[in-house]
């Protein structure tokens, strides 16, 4: 019986945990550190996700077979190189490979050199503050300023007007995003829809999984600041088969072949996070890992064992999987804490998951037991995912279990798909 150590604490590790329980070879399940929905499928083992020693020992004291990681900051800081290196297999892509989510400015330049269609940019490092103004005042407004490392998803600026660009680029600068401010990468602002696509890849060849879309802003209609995500569905109904095609010769094999060629094959699961513009797709940005809640709409509608799927990634023989999806549609609501993704309090207790499971299926994100309790732990507490024959179906399931579940200060947004109805049901 294969042992399997997932890595990470939110609603997409509840959806890898939910996903390998239904493999036929049953396997053991552990997670570190999980929350209170992994606990009623895997062993919650209290190592945090970046604590790369300490996941190393678990994984070798437990005898571990392979290792899925499902957040980024351990993958950047090379946790599937150590475990490679301890002959431990890994699901997610090296350090060096990593860089392509690690690193903005790394991601803008390697684009550059394989005519990757994406936003054109130019990036400036701190001594640069004087040139840096200059490119803003030379181009166009709207206009975007990115933080070149890892910035959980805050490291985005849109500013709309001159000022608000240099106030911008003063506060990135000054490493107002946890210090990953040192280089800024300015860029054009993309028009249009955003849509992101799965690929597995093992290094040597790759299949597609599945395209969704996400809900990034806090807000209804798209409003107010970004999120980790709000809510998605898949499959993502803009992207049409024509588009899939063009979005696989124009960006998916020169970034894998371009990778490869540069020396640091990818090997994992590459998030491409895309534009759809009025001349094409575009790269927004690169994810080196599944997306939250993103992987809560896939992995429900795969009917592939994922075992097999990754253990297929790790033998190098990823081409000769047969990825077959239900028909149908799958999407998430996503509950947080009321003040996310500014400040929140913690704690509230969770009720009607019974209810709500007659439904839809309920993930955790930022939950934890408090004795027979379940209670809030986080910005983003719970991802209610309903399937359906068709996308409103599966809205509609999502959005009845959503209501059945009640906890203090819970926010949702009551768009989630709306997009995707309009595309599927063309006024
Ligand atoms: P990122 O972290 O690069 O994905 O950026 C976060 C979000 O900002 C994206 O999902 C988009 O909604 C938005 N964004 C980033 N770059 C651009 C761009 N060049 N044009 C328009 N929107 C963008
Ligand atoms: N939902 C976006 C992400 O996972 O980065």
């Amino acid at each position: 019986m294969p042992r399997i150590l997932v890595i990470g604490s939110g609603g997409r590790e509840h959806a890898l945990l939910h996903a390998l329980a239904q493999s036929p070879r049953k396997p053991e399940l552990l997670c570190a550190p999980g929350n209170a929905g992994t606990e009623l499928l895997a062993e919650n083992i209290p190592v945090a996700a970046d604590d790369i020693e300490g996941i190393l020992r678990l994984a070798k004291d437990r005898a571990v077979d392979m290792v899925v990681i499902g957040p980024e900051v351990p993958l950047v800081l090379g946790l599937a190189d150590r475990l490679n290196e301890a002959g431990v297999a890994a699901i997610g892509p090296s350090a060096a490979a990593a860089q392509l989510e690690g690193s903005k400015a790394f991601a803008k330049d390697f684009m550059a050199r394989h005519a990757v269609p994406t936003a054109a940019s130019q990036t400036f490092e701190l001594d640069d503050v004087d040139e840096a103004k200059a490119y803003l005042a030379k181009h166009a407004l709207p206009i975007v300023l990115k933080a070149d490392g890892l910035a959980a998803g805050k490291g985005v600026i849109i500013a709309v007007s001159q000022e608000e660009a240099e106030a911008g680029l003063i506060a990135l600068f000054d490493g107002a995003f946890g210090g990953a401010g040192a280089r800024v990468v300015i860029e054009e602002f993309m028009q249009g829809e955003e849509a992101s696509v799965f690929v597995l890849t093992d290094g040597r060849d790759y299949i597609l999984l599945a395209t969704a879309q996400d809900h990034k802003r806090i807000g209804e209609g798209d409003t107010g600041p970004n999120t980790g995500g709000m809510g998605a569905y898949a499959p993502a109904s803009i992207v049409t088969d024509e588009l899939m095609a063009s979005i696989e010769e124009q960006i998916i094999r020169p970034v894998l072949e371009g990778m490869a060629e540069e020396g640091h094959p990818y090997r994992g699961i590459l998030y491409v996070g895309l534009m759809i513009t009025s001349v094409g797709p575009k790269v927004v940005e690169f994810n080196c890992r599944f997306g939250d809640p993103e992987t809560q709409v896939v992995l429900p509608l795969l009917e592939t064992d994922l075992l097999d799927v990754f253990e297929a990634m790790v033998e190098e023989r990823i081409a000769g999987i047969d990825i077959r999806l239900k028909d149908g549609a799958a999407s998430c609501v996503v509950l947080a804490s009321e003040g996310y993704p500014g400040s929140y309090e913690k704690g509230k207790e969770i009720n009607g998951f019974d209810e709500a499971s007659k439904h839809a299926i309920v993930f955790h994100a930022g939950t934890k037991k408090d004795g027979d309790r379940i209670v809030t732990n986080g910005g983003r507490v719970l991802g209610i995912t309903g399937l359906g024959e068709g996308l409103q179906e599966a809205l509609n399931n999502a959005y009845v279990a959503a209501d059945a579940i009640h906890f203090g200060g819970k926010t949702l947004r009551r768009d989630i798909g709306q997009k995707g109805l309009s595309h599927l049901n063309p006024v």
